[in-house]
């Protein structure tokens, strides 16, 4: 039987005002996973004044924090119990195999929460420098309501990076999952739920991008919008939160660079490559999409490279063995599709792929694809394409490598292959970019602050980082003198 979903606006389920639903899709077989009922405007309306009440009673940013950073724990242990639950959920949804869900994404997104909840007794102001007549202090107070808008890559992941630290910091929240993914988060809820968070205190209002997303952006009853997408929706919901002056922090798109010099481990820079582009299915904001080679070791690099992306088991993401699961909708499939033979006219040689995988039945697979002779002015080399694509581009020395890494508009994260120590460095100063992974890629830890640079967006997730974009300083001015001051004398 499909499963149906409601909305959950304060602490209940409930249909859409309209009535309206829409089907998630199982991208694994191309049939419906969910029917989800389909926020509308009034829903969202409803929802911000729900988290705006529960925001002003204060139930949450008022709990002892330290309890409030107990209760996230409880979610996360619960969260921990159902790991396998969640994480098949998932990848029903969303097409994520298996294995990377279970033992990538999970972990990481319990991992988040847990980070965050020990947070919630660590946020505090200063005492500042004063004169003894007076006492000037700071407090870090929550934002209020926040609204998160969410992509369909990783669904929980990219909640949970928002969730845990407003929640942490006592903001309460609407969230608007992807049109694509809404299931998993709704079942993230139920834990939280479960464990006794107040009413209110999260809302999830699934829904389509131009109806509820931007109802959620101009909602004057929204404090903040932490947005994670693509470059030109977040050029969008910035002007749209203009109109009341609502900050935002968004986490775009990126073309990011992975090079690797000859003096690196040539088997190590290979795996990590691949994984760098082909983890995902390629639909990661950070994939090291543009992949620089230098001449001395281009041609041994090749055939490793494209060894390895042909040795790519792809296939039903349910499966354990399954290494690449389909791309997340038919649209992300035509998309590819279009890229890759946008990469054929303007002259770069496609080594491998370029095709749908048709053996996996009726989803949206793809052929891990491997471009050569990919010079940094086409097309796959300047625009994100998000899919299991690696434009393989040459070059010569540190100079060349680090004005071609740069040339683009995108700066979220970047890769560098060297066992030069004074080369990492300078390259990890040189490149452009909000991280730069030394002969890693694709790690994240909570620990670590991720986010853009340039057209990739700004404000950052995870870390301490994080704690910042939702909480804002309150500056206290005590007087202790005796007699306050009578300017105009008499
Ligand atoms: P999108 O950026 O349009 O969608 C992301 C989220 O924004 C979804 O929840 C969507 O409903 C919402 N949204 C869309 N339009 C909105 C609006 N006007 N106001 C408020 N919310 C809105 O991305 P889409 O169309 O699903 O994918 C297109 C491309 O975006 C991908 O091919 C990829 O290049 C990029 N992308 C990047 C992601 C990242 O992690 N940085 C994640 C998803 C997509
Ligand atoms: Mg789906």
């Amino acid at each position: 039987m499909t499963k149906v979903y409601q909305l959950f606006i304060n602490g209940k389920w409930v249909d859409a005002l309209s009535g309206k639903t829409f089907e998630s899709i199982n991208p694994g077989t191309g049939k419906v996973n969910a029917i989800v009922a389909e926020a509308g405007v009034e829903d969202v309306d409803l929802a911000v004044k729900t988290a705006r009440q529960a925001f002003e009673k204060g139930h949450w940013a008022e709990m002892d924090p330290s309890e409030r950073g107990r209760l996230l724990y409880k979610a996360a242990l619960k969260m921990r119990e159902k790991s396998d639950f969640l994480a098949e959920v998932e990848s029903l949804d969303n097409g994520l195999p298996i294995k990377e869900t279970k033992f990538i994404a999970m972990p990481a997104t319990i991992d988040v929460l847990e980070f965050y909840a020990g947070l919630t007794n660590k946020v505090h102001g200063e005492t500042l420098a004063s004169p003894g007549n007076r006492l000037n202090y700071t407090l870090r107070e929550p934002l209020g309501v926040i609204g998160a808008i969410v992509p369909w890559n990783f669904p929980l992941m990219l909640t949970m990076w928002k969730l845990a630290p407003a929640l942490a910091a006592g903001n309460t929240l609407v969230i608007k999952p992807a049109e694509q993914t809404p299931v998993s988060i709704l079942e993230l809820v139920k834990i939280f739920k479960e464990v006794g968070l107040p009413d209110g205190v999260i809302n999830v209002v699934p829904g389509f991008g131009h109806t509820a997303g931007d109802a959620l952006v101009s909602h004057p009853g929204i404090d903040k919008i932490a947005f994670t997408g693509s470059t030109r929706t977040g050029q969008l919901i910035m002007q749209s939160a203009s109109k009341n002056l609502k900050p935002v922090t968004l986490e775009l798109g990126g073309k990011s660079p992975n090079i690797i010099f000859d003096d690196a481990s040539l088997e190590d820079a290979v795996n990590m490559s691949a994984f760098g582009i082909y983890f995902a299915q390629g639909q990661v904001c950070a994939a090291g999409s543009r992949i620089f080679v230098q001449d001395s070791i281009y041609d041994q690099f090749m055939d490793l490279f494209v060894n390895k992306a042909q040795s790519i088991r792809v296939g039903n993401p349910l499966e354990t063995t399954t290494q690449m699961g389909p791309q997340v909708s038919d649209k992300q499939l035509q998309q590819i599709e279009k890229y890759v033979s946008i990469g054929l006219k303007e002259g770069a040689k496609l080594v491998t792929g370029g095709e749908r995988f048709t053996e996996a039945g009726d989803g949206y697979y793809f052929t891990p694809t491997v471009f050569e002779n990919v010079t940094n002015d086409m097309t796959i080399a300047r625009e994100e394409i998000f899919g299991p694509v690696a434009s393989i581009i040459r070059f010569k020395d540190e100079a060349d490598a680090l004005e071609k890494a740069n040339d683009t508009v995108y700066g979220l994260a970047s890769g560098v292959w060297t066992n030069d120590l004074k080369r990492a460095h300078r390259m990890a100063r040189g490149i452009k970019a909000g991280t730069v992974w030394v002969n890693s890629y694709s790690y994240l830890d909570s620990v670590a602050p991720f986010g853009g640079t340039k057209q990739s967006g700004f404000g950052r997730e995870l870390g301490t980082q994080a704690m910042d974009m939702y909480t804002q300083t309150k500056h206290v001015w005590v007087d202790l003198n005796e007699k306050a001051l009578n300017w105009y004398g008499g």
